[in-house]
């Protein structure tokens, strides 16, 4: 189906869809730190490495872009978990062994993480794989799923560890991470990293950038630069509410025949709607993998 303003601006996708695709990713100099840190880490074997970012700062965005960028490193097997927030460090645990197709099982915690143990040496020594896992808001993990990726940590050589854990997470799990049941686990964090809400120039950057990935030109980019002024204010940085306002000013630029976005526009739209939430609905569990099996398949 033909989205009229689409058209209308001459693009051929949504500039401003809410869906975290990496496509649209403009890699603020924050984000760039975080991704440079975290292949680094991983890159090094160094086991933990986390980043953490206020909602809508794209962090779930982030993790599909350094989901892509391992799908290309053949030594790399990678597990990503978009919803971790399973009951029991046992369920966790089970759904890892799976999704890496260890291909044993026990009914017994202590032999399940043995069983992973044996695994995760002979994948790291003897074929040489590097395996990463990849968790997603971290922050909803309970403390005993913590400890556990926390021993999953433990297994290691002198000179490398035989699992990178990488977990993005929501601010306040910096905060819950202070209390001393996590200095172990603190204590392991090879990298930390930080996304920042992106300042004035760079919301203009990740607004026009969007706009060209999505067909746009840069002579029809339709925001003034008081327009961008107003979306930063009220977005306070954050990109998921400047996206959503940017989105709802195209509309009623079309709705309006107008070719730009003015000031005017933005106010009336926020006045219109109101702010957007800046924390989302809770995304389904998913998990998405690139465990190779010997015959070099992907899933
Ligand atoms: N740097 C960016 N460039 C382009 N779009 C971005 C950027 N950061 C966030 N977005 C967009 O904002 C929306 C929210 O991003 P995302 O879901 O990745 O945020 P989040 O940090 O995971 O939020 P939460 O903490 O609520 O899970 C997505 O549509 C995403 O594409
Ligand atoms: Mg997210």
């Amino acid at each position: 189906m033909n989205i009229p303003h689409i058209d209308y601006f001459g693009l051929k996708d949504e500039p401003f869809s809410t869906s975290p695709n990496p496509r649209f990713l403009y890699i603020s100099p924050t984000h760039n730190i975080a991704l440079e840190k975290t292949k680094w880490t991983i890159a090094a074997r160094r086991g933990l490495a986390i980043c953490f970012g206020v909602p809508g700062t794209g962090k779930t965005t982030l993790v599909r872009d350094l989901a892509t960028r391992l799908e290309d490193d053949t030594t790399v097997s990678y597990v990503a978990i978009t919803n971790p927030n399973f009951p029991t460090a046992n369920q966790l645990l089970r759904a890892i062994i799976q999704e890496f197709e260890v291909g044993k099982t026990s009914k017994n915690y202590l032999e399940l993480l043995n069983i992973f143990k044996e695994y995760l040496a002979e994948q790291a020594i003897k074929q040489n794989k590097n395996l990463v896992l990849i968790i997603d808001e971290a922050q909803t993990l309970k403390p005993p799923l913590l400890e556990m990726l926390r021993q999953l940590m433990n297994y290691e050589s002198n000179d490398q560890k035989f699992l990178q854990v990488v977990l993005f997470a929501q601010e306040d799990f910096r905060k819950r991470l202070q209390h001393p049941r996590y200095t172990n686990l603190v204590n392991r964090v090879a990298m930390s990293s930080s996304i920042e809400p992106l300042s004035l120039s760079q919301t203009a950057a990740m607004l026009k950038y969007r706009w060209m990935i999505a067909g746009g030109q840069e002579t029809t980019f339709p925001f003034t630069d008081d327009a961008i002024e107003q979306l930063f204010t009220y977005s306070k940085g954050i990109p998921r509410t400047q996206i959503i306002l940017a989105d709802n000013a195209l509309l009623a630029a079309y709705l309006l025949q107008l070719r730009t976005v003015s000031a005017d526009l933005i106010h009336q739209v926020v006045k219109d709607r109101g702010l957007p939430d800046a924390q989302p609905e809770p995304e389904p569990q998913s998990i998405k993998r690139n465990v190779r099996s010997e015959g070099g398949k992907t899933i």
